[in-house]
């Protein structure tokens, strides 16, 4: 597998990010699938447009030259941390494309932005392969939100929350919380 990331265009690229995010399911987000309209309000509002954000396709050159697997967020970039909202197309999950794209749209974003310190993520507590995601490229568990995660029509779920420090990116070490100061 070869990864490579390019930058979304949300204007040439807008009826491929509604085809994506609105013909696969997201189990983990609130929104599961989207419909075309309610991804083109997104588009329109400015979801995947810089400054404030900035979006990435996910590449798989070994299923062709440029062909899009999924999506890698970095949302509310210029607010100083941004927060990551990663999507594999669903005949695309399971093979190590998440743990890749993270890794690699990390390296990319804090080389693209020196002023910024970390990357934050979050995500609801059951979504296993998201945790793992995760903790392979390098992110440790910084929160934990009880009951912080609405489900529409059940009880709320926990959440987690996860970043990584440009300190360890640059070092490759692991900085761990200071839970008991
Ligand atoms: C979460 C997601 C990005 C992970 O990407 P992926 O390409 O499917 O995951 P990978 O193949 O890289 O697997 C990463 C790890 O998760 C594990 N995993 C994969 N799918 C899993 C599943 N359904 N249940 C449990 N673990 C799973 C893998 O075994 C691997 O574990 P390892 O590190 O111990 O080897 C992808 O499944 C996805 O897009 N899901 C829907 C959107 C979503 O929930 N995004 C998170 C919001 S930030």
């Amino acid at each position: 597998m070869t990864i490579t990331l390019s930058r979304v265009d949300p204007v040439a690229d807008a009826a491929e990010l509604i085809a994506l995010l609105s013909t696969n399911r997201f189990p983990f987000h609130s929104s599961v699938q989207p419909t075309r309209e309610e991804v083109a309000r997104r588009v329109a509002r400015g979801d995947f447009s810089g400054p404030a954000n900035e979006a990435y396709w996910i590449q798989d050159a070994s299923i062709g030259e440029g062909h899009r697997v999924g999506l890698i967020v970095f949302e509310e970039i210029t607010d100083g941390t941004p927060l990551i909202d990663l999507r594999i197309a669903e005949a695309h999950r399971g093979r190590g494309l998440g743990r890749a794209a993270l890794r690699l749209a990390t390296a990319t974003v804090f080389r693209a932005h020196p002023e910024l310190n970390r990357i934050e993520g979050n995500t609801r507590i059951d979504n296993a392969a998201m945790r793992r995601v995760f903790t392979a490229a390098g992110y440790v568990k910084e929160a934990h939100y009880r009951e912080g995660w609405p489900v529409a029509g059940k009880p709320p779920l926990d959440a987690v929350a996860y970043a990584i420090l440009r300190s360890d990116w640059t070092e490759g070490t692991i900085t761990p919380v200071p839970w008991a100061t």
